[in-house]
């Protein structure tokens, strides 16, 4: 059972410039929450418990205001600064002392993950007995993200960024570790852009047989927040849904309540903590 989780919450985001210059990306906005909300409830979906979030050097004081400790969520959160980004990896040489010899999930701060049997599928990934499993997603710009051939549900290859056309299937933001992570993470020499690569770090438990896969089917949505354009996009998205159904998506004090790790006097801290808005009104609704 996978019960630590790390989110990867640093990086420049260049590409979003000048909008990321003063304020860290997983910080803004996706329609009425900050970004990092998503991939943490989608840890806290998977009953993990026990975070650790990755940040820039200097920016820990900004997502203390808004996720100060797990405290309000019922959940254990640490953090841990990173002087510069040296690839995703690099979240399981930092993470050392907190993963010990446990297995862990890790999710990309900037992944999005919506869908019906969504949890189904994450509950399951947390029971990932030995190697590493990967969610994989079906994408027209397959170019853009680390990609896996499939054939007869095994993964053949692996690619990241491939030019020509290897499979349009992406290998999504998020990934479930036995414990030979932090060792096979620790052996990675960096690439042509100078970074550890995820997809280096999935080869080597394909290697050993130990990869497997799951996908995402066409009911579920997976968006990569790596560009403006996609930032508005999943702005959107978010706000249909909830403006067509009145039910928040990555509500995390929902989550925390509808899992009991939480009572409903927490929540009323929770809308103390918040103070008059859209998010307190809707905490208001549920315990009413
Ligand atoms: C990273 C990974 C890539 C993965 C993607 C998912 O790419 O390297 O394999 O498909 O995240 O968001 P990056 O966003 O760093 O370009």
């Amino acid at each position: 059972m996978i019960k630590k989780g790390i989110i990867l919450a640093g990086g420049k985001g260049t590409r979003m410039s000048p909008l990321t210059k003063a304020v860290n990306k997983q910080l803004l906005p996706i329609y009425d929450k900050p970004l990092i909300f998503y991939p943490l409830s989608i840890l806290m979906l998977a009953k993990i418990r026990d975070i650790l979030i990755i940040v820039n050097k200097g920016e820990l004081e900004q997502y203390k205001k808004i996720i100060p400790d797990g405290k309000r969520l019922g959940i254990k959160i640490t953090y841990k600064e990173q002087d510069k980004p040296r690839g995703l990896p690099d979240a399981f040489i930092l993470g050392e002392k907190f993963i010990k010899n446990q297995h862990v999930a890790m999710i990309l701060g900037d992944n999005f993950f919506y869908g019906q049997s969504l949890t189904k599928m994450l509950l399951n990934c947390v029971r990932n007995k030995s190697g590493a499993k990967v969610l994989l997603h079906k994408v027209l710009n397959p170019e853009k993200y680390g990609v896996a051939k499939l054939k007869n549900k095994k993964i053949v290859s692996i690619n990241e960024k491939p030019k020509k056309f290897i499979s349009n299937l992406a290998i999504t933001g998020l990934y479930f570790f036995d414990n030979k992570v932090v060792k096979f993470s620790k052996e990675l020499k960096p690439s042509k852009r100078k970074e550890l690569e995820i997809t280096d770090l999935l080869k080597k438990y394909k290697k050993k047989g130990k990869l497997t896969a799951e996908l995402i089917g066409r009911g579920g949505a997976w968006l990569d927040t790596g560009s403006i354009e996609d930032f508005y996009k999943t702005s959107n998205f978010v706000s249909a849904i909830e403006n067509q159904q009145g039910f928040k998506i990555a509500c995390l004090e929902e989550i925390a309540l509808n899992y009991n790790w939480i009572d409903k006097k927490k929540i009323s801290t929770a809308i103390n903590f918040y103070g008059n808005c859209e998010y307190s009104k809707y905490l208001k609704k549920i315990i009413s």
